[in-house]
């Protein structure tokens, strides 16, 4: 990791959590944050050991509070768009890494924050969470994946008040509008996420890869195009063992051992 600490990376049980760990900065992301977090990513990616990945905040305020404003400051166009190319790169690798992934947003998720916590699977937070995409207060977009993958996520009316007004919902307004999957307190929220996480861990992990595929290619085209593609990723699974695993448990009438081939 580039620079110790920034990104913690733990590994417990099968799950790796990834700890955003700026707290005084309310886990601001600059391009040490974006380093650590492709790292921590990779590491989780690569051991065979991890079947799930929460991706959560140090200290009790904030998931992370977007982008490091002082770093955007003081850069040019170009710097902006190369951080931004950084930032979708990272934020991709969060969301095509095809292990399960979860965001455990303890406070603010605000901007980049906000478009880390949108590019996990499912996302839980506390229910003192503000989550907003502020940018356009501060003159800027929400180009780290804000301004597509929320309309994905909470439809376009939704997502337009988001970001063109800036304004905050508080997560009892972010699980009405399908942002958010699932409200805890405080003292339980890894431990909720956790739960959720394992509910996906318990299927078989290339069936869940190829449905997330599924899902997130098929926004994108025609739905016809979608409806083709949940069909390629149907037959892929088929190709696998897990897949006769699946089925042969259930009319076997017992739990399946599924191995991931
Ligand atoms: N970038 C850089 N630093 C940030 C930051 C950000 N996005 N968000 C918070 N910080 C820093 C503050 O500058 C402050 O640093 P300091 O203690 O050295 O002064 C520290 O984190 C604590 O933040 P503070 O503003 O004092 O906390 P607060 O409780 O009064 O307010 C927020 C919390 C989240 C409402 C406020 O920090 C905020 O609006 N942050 C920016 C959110 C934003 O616009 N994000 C999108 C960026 S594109």
């Amino acid at each position: 990791m580039p620079e110790k600490d920034v990104v913690r990376f733990e590994v417990s049980d099968g799950i790796a959590l990834i700890t955003l760990n700026r707290p005084d900065a309310l886990n601001a992301i600059d391009m040490n944050m974006l380093d650590g977090l492709s790292a921590a990513l990779d590491r989780a990616g690569r051991s065979a050991e991890v079947g799930g990945i929460i991706i959560t905040g140090a200290g009790k305020k904030a998931f992370s509070a977007g982008a490091d404003i002082s770093v955007f400051h003081k850069a040019s166009p170009e710097e902006i768009k190369a951080l931004a190319r950084k930032a979708l790169t990272v934020f991709g690798k969060a969301s095509t890494i095809g292990t399960p992934t979860v965001a455990a947003i303890n406070g603010y998720a605000l901007g980049g924050g906000l478009e880390l916590a949108e590019s996990c699977m499912l996302r839980v937070a506390v229910e003192g969470a503000l989550f907003g995409h502020p940018e356009v207060r501060i003159g800027a977009v929400a180009a780290w994946g804000g301004t597509t993958r929320l309309p994905r996520i909470v439809g376009m009316g939704r997502a337009a008040e988001l970001l063109l007004t800036g304004a905050t919902v508080t997560a009892g307004e972010a699980l009405q509008m399908g942002l958010i999957n699932r409200v805890a307190k405080a003292e339980t929220l890894l431990e909720e996420a956790e739960v959720l996480l394992r509910k996906v861990m318990a299927c078989s992990p290339l069936a869940v890869s190829y449905t997330w595929e599924a899902m997130r290619r098929g926004m994108d085209v025609t739905l016809e195009q979608a409806l083709e593609t949940g069909v390629d990723f149907f037959g892929l699974a088929a190709g696998t063992d897990d897949f006769r695993e699946g089925t042969g448990a259930f009319l076997d009438k017992r739990k399946p051992d599924y191995k991931g081939k």
